[in-house]
C-alpha cells in the first residue's frame, strides 16, 4: 500500500507535532564557505540560497535559465541587503554600532553568482561541473534542489523520462563530477532534495528500470514523480557510503508541502478533484521560507557533523520538516537496488558520447 512506511511508523505522527529541531536563528556564520544551489531561480531554491548568502557564503546558484538567474539574484541581494528577511546571525547587512566587523565578507554585498545548468542533458550537467571546477574554488555545500513535479509526459534529452532525468539522472552526473573537489574541501555537505512521495513506489518493482525509456510511459506521472524521488533517497544512501571515510555528509530531505508548489499545481491542473484537494492541503501548506529549513539543517548546521552512530556524522539518512530524521521507504535499506541505480546511471552517463 502507498505510504504504508509512514502511516504505520509512529515517528512520522509525531514529526507533525514536534517542535521544530531547527530555526533560522541557529545558522552559523557561513564566510568562507562556497556553495552551489541547483535551482535557486524560486520556491525553496531561492529561500535557501537567501540564507547561505546572507550568512557570508559564496554561493552559486545553478540553473538553465540566464536571464531567470540575473533577476533570481538581483532580487536576492536587495532581499538580503534591505533585511526582507530575519536572520539574527546574517552577515548582511552590516549592523550599526560594528566598526569593522565585515571586513572578512565581499565589500560589494552578498556574493550570488549564477552557473549554467540544465539537469535535463547529462552532457551539461557534466560541463556546468566542469565550468564550477575550472574556477578554481574550494566547495563546501551542495544543495539539490532543482526539480520538476507531477509534469506531463516528456522525455529528456539524452532520452529519459524527465522527472527521472532532472530529478535523478542530471543530479547524478553533476554531483559525482564534484566529488573530488569536495574531498579536497572537507568538511563538506551535499543535501538531495527528495519528498514524501518516495514512499509510493512498492516492491517488486520500486524502479521499473526496463521502462525508463518507454515513450508514452507506462505509469502514471505520480508514479513517475515518485519513482524519481525514491531514486534520490537511494542515490544519497549510496553516495554516502561510498564517502564513508570522508568528512563529507551527504543526506536526504522532504520539504514539507509548500503553499507555492501547491499553487502552481492547483493553476496547472483542470482537474476538479485535484483542486479540491489542492484547496486543503494549501491548509496545511508551509511557507516557502519554513520549507527550505530542513535542507539548510543539512547544509549547515554543526549537529550534523557532530551527531550519528558514534559521533561520526549523520550520513545518508532522511530528514522530513524541521530537521526531523525518519526512516525512509524500507525499500531505500536495500543496498542491491542502491548499488543496481548506480549502475544503471553511471552507464547512462557513459553512453553518453558528449561526456
Ligand atoms: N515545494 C514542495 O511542496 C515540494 C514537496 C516535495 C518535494 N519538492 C521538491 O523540492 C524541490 C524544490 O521545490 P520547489 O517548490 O522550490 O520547486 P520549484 O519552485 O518548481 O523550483 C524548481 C526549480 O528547479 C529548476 N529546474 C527545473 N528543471 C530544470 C532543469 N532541467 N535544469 C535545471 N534546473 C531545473 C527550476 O528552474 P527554472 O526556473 O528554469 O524552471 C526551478 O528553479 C523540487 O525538486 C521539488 O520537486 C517540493
Amino acid at each position: 500500500m502507498p505510504f504504508e512506511n509512514v502511516l504505520r511508523n509512529p515517528e512520522w505522527w509525531k514529526s507533525f507535532f514536534a517542535k521544530d529541531r531547527f530555526s533560522y536563528d541557529e545558522i552559523p556564520d557561513l564566510s568562507g564557505k562556497v556553495c552551489i544551489v541547483t535551482g535557486g531561480t524560486g520556491g525553496l531554491g531561492y529561500a535557501t540560497v537567501v540564507a547561505l548568502a546572507a550568512h557570508g557564503a559564496h554561493v552559486f546558484l545553478a540553473c538553465r535559465n540566464r536571464v531567470k538567474a540575473e533577476e533570481a539574484i538581483e532580487r536576492a541581494q536587495a532581499d538580503i541587503l534591505q533585511l526582507q528577511f530575519d536572520f539574527p546571525n546574517a552577515s548582511y547587512p552590516p549592523q550599526k554600532g560594528f566598526e569593522q566587523p565585515y571586513e572578512r565578507y565581499s565589500r560589494t554585498g552578498p556574493r550570488v553568482e549564477f552557473l549554467e545548468l540544465d539537469l535535463a542533458d547529462m552532457s551539461k550537467a557534466h560541463f556546468a561541473a566542469k565550468d564550477f571546477l575550472s574556477r578554481g574554488l574550494p566547495l563546501h555545500i551542495l544543495v539539490n534542489s532543482a526539480g520538476v513535479m507531477l509534469q506531463e509526459h516528456d522525455m529528456s534529452t539524452d532520452g529519459y523520462e524527465h522527472h527521472f532525468a532532472i530529478n535523478h539522472l542530471g543530479h547524478f552526473v553533476f554531483t559525482n563530477a564534484l566529488l573530488d573537489r569536495m574531498r579536497e574541501s572537507q568538511p563538506a555537505r551535499i543535501v538531495i532534495m527528495s519528498s514524501m512521495a518516495h514512499e509510493i513506489p512498492a516492491s517488486p518493482k520500486p524502479i521499473d528500470f526496463s521502462n525508463l525509456r518507454t515513450s508514452p510511459p507506462v505509469q502514471s506521472h505520480v508514479l513517475l514523480y515518485a519513482q524519481s524521488r525514491l531514486a534520490n533517497v537511494l542515490y544519497a544512501r549510496a553516495l554516502a557510503r561510498r564517502v564513508r571515510h570522508d568528512r563529507i555528509f551527504v543526506n536526504a530531505s522532504h520539504p514539507g508541502c509548500t503553499d507555492q508548489q501547491v499553487l502552481k499545481r492547483m493553476r496547472a491542473s483542470d482537474s476538479t478533484c485535484f483542486n479540491y484537494f489542492s484547496k486543503l492541503w494549501l491548509r496545511i501548506a508551509y511557507p516557502v521560507r519554513r520549507g527550505a529549513l530542513t535542507a539548510l539543517f543539512l547544509a549547515t548546521s554543526p549537529k550534523v557533523e557532530e551527531e550519528g552512530v558514534d559521533g561520526r556524522g549523520i550520513r545518508g539518512r532522511y530528514f522530513t520538516p524541521i530537521a526531523y530524521e525518519l526512516q525512509a521507504n524500507l525499500v531505500t535499506d536495500d543496498v542491491d537496488l542502491q548499488e543496481k541505480l548506480w549502475a544503471y546511471s553511471e552507464k547512462a552517463a557513459q553512453n553518453n558520447s558528449k561526456i
